[in-house]
C-alpha cells in the first residue's frame, strides 16, 4: 500500500513512524512533512495553513497513493478528504461537513444535544450586549465557578480563555467578536480531562486507549493555553470501564447521529472529556488525531496502522480484527521555541533531535542540510517503558540530549499521574 500523510507536525511524523513499521506499507510519502518526517516519507510542497483540497487530490493521484491520511483539522475543514475521495482514493479523515464536530463548537453542540451527550451547559453569543447577558446567566448558574469564553470557530487549542477574573472574560469574547468571529460561553467543568481517540467509518467506531495532554505552558497548569505541551498513556488513575462508558454515551451516539444527518463521519473522532463530579462531560470535539496524544497513543498500538486507517476509510471497520495494545506506558514531552505561543522564534539551530523517539514538528532543513526551527512546538520528545514512571524518566533523558536555544518545556508531564496525585471529584 502507498500511504501519504498530509501535515507537518509531530503527529504525522508519528504516524509516519507507526505506518514505516507496518508490512503492509511499501511506500510513504508525508507532505509538506518536516525535518523528521523526510527520513521516512518522501516529502512533497504543501500549504497546511491555507490548503487547497484539490492541490491535496492532485498530488494524491500522481503519487499513486492506495490512501491518504490527513493529520491537521484545517485541510480537514477545507474539504480535503472529499477531493481525495472524488479522485477515487481512499481518505482517512472526515468531510468538510462531518469536519464540522471541530470547526464549530455551536455545530458540536447541536450535534450533542441531538445524540443526548453530556457537554457543558453553552450560550451563543452574537454580539457585547448578549456577551454580558451570557456571563450573567453561566454565574447565576455556576455561582462563582470560572468564566469559559470560546472563539466558536478554529483557533489551534487558543481561542478559550478560562478565567475568574469577568472584565477579561469580556475582553476575550470582545476581542473575538471584533475579529469577525463567534463566541459560546460555557458551563466551567471541573475535574480531571482525558483524551480519547477512536477510529470509525461512519458506523463502526473503535475506541483507542485514552491519554492526557497538558494545554498549558508553565508547570503546574500555569500560563496561557498552548497546542499541548505534553502527554501520556494509558491513565493509570482513570475508573475502571470508562472507555466502555464513553463508547457507549458519547462516542457512538455522535457517530449514529452524524450518520442519521446524512453527514456520516469517519476518521479519527477525538473526543476531549472532563471527569466531573457530575459524571463525564464532552469539553469538546476534534475531527483528526491529536497533539501531542497520538505521540504517546501510537506507540502502545500494536495492531498495524495502515491496514486500520484503510479499514476507516474503506468503511470496513465491522470486519477489522480487535484492536491489540503493548504492555506499558509512553510520555512525550514538547521542546518549545523562545516565545512560544506568543511569538515563536524560528530559524534556530536544533541538534540531538535524530535520536530515537525524537519526533519533529516545527523544524526544517537550512540550506546546508542541518536541522532548524520552522515553529512553536519543535520537537517532541517520546519514550516508551514499563511504567509510567519509566517512560516518563525515559523521555525527560532524551529531553537533556537536545539543544535549541530559548527552548522551554514543561518539566512535571506526568507527574501527578506517577505520584498518584490525580483526584476524581
Ligand atoms: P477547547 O479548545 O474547547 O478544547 O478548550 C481548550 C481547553 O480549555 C480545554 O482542554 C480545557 O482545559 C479548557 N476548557 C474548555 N472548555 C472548558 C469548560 N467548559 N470548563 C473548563 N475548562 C474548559
Ligand atoms: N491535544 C490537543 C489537540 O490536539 O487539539
Amino acid at each position: 500500500m502507498r500511504v501519504l500523510v498530509i501535515g507537518s507536525g509531530a503527529r504525522e511524523h508519528a504516524l509516519c513512524v507507526a505506518l514505516t513499521s507496518d508490512p503492509a506499507v511499501e511506500a510513504l510519502a508525508c507532505a509538506p512533512g518536516n525535518a523528521g518526517t523526510r527520513q521516512l516519507a518522501e516529502p512533497f510542497a504543501l500549504d497546511v495553513r491555507d490548503p487547497d483540497p484539490d492541490a491535496v487530490a492532485a498530488l494524491a493521484r500522481t503519487w499513486q497513493a492506495d490512501l491518504v491520511v490527513v493529520g491537521p483539522e484545517v485541510p480537514l475543514v477545507a474539504g480535503a478528504a472529499d477531493a481525495v475521495r472524488d479522485a477515487g482514493i481512499a481518505c482517512f479523515g472526515p468531510s468538510a461537513q462531518a469536519a464540522q464536530l471541530e470547526g464549530s463548537k455551536s455545530f458540536a453542540k447541536h450535534v450533542m444535544t441531538a445524540a443526548g451527550v453530556p457537554t457543558a451547559q453553552a450560550w451563543p453569543v452574537g454580539g457585547p450586549a448578549e456577551l454580558e447577558t451570557a456571563l450573567d446567566e453561566v454565574a447565576a448558574l455556576t455561582g462563582g465557578a470560572p468564566y469559559v469564553v470560546k472563539d466558536d470557530g478554529l483557533a489551534a487549542g487558543k481561542g478559550v480563555l478560562v478565567t475568574s477574573d469577568r472584565a477579561a472574560a469580556v475582553a476575550h469574547g470582545q476581542a473575538v467578536l471584533d475579529a469577525g468571529g463567534a463566541v459560546l460561553v460555557e458551563e466551567y467543568l471541573d475535574g480531571p480531562e482525558v483524551s480519547l481517540f477512536a477510529v470509525t467509518d461512519g458506523t463502526t467506531v473503535r475506541p483507542l486507549v485514552p491519554a492526557q495532554d497538558f494545554k498549558r505552558r508553565d508547570d503546574g497548569d500555569g500560563g496561557p493555553n498552548t497546542g499541548g505541551m505534553g502527554a501520556y498513556a494509558p491513565l493509570p488513575w482513570a475508573p475502571a470501564g470508562l472507555v466502555d462508558e464513553v463508547l457507549a454515551t458519547v462516542l457512538q451516539p455522535t457517530v449514529d447521529e452524524m450518520a442519521r444527518r446524512g453527514e456520516p463521519f469517519s476518521g479519527l473522532l477525538y473526543a476531549g472529556l472532563a471527569l466531573t463530579s457530575r459524571g463525564v462531560r464532552v469539553v469538546e470535539f476534534n475531527a483528526r488525531f491529536g497533539d501531542p496524544e497520538t505521540q504517546v497513543v501510537l506507540p502502545l498500538l500494536a495492531t498495524p496502522l495502515a491496514g486500520l486507517l484503510y479499514a476507516s476509510a474503506t468503511g470496513t471497520l465491522a470486519a477489522h480484527p480487535p484492536l491489540e495494545w503493548r504492555a506499558g506506558s509512553a510520555v512525550t514531552v514538547v521542546v518549545a521555541a523562545a516565545g512560544y505561543p506568543e511569538a515563536p522564534r524560528t530559524g534556530d539551530p536544533v541538534t540531538g533531535a535524530d535520536g530515537e523517539g525524537v519526533l519533529h514538528a516545527g523544524t526544517a532543513l537550512a540550506d546546508d542540510g542541518s536541522v532548524v526551527s520552522a515553529g512553536g512546538r519543535v520537537l517532541a520528545v517520546t519514550a516508551v517503558g514499563d511504567d509510567l514512571a519509566a517512560a516518563r524518566q525515559a523521555a525527560y533523558e532524551r529531553v537533556a540530549g537536545v539543544r535549541l536555544a530559548g527552548a522551554h518545556w514543561r518539566t512535571d508531564i506526568a507527574l501527578g499521574a506517577v505520584e498518584g496525585r490525580i483526584a476524581l471529584p
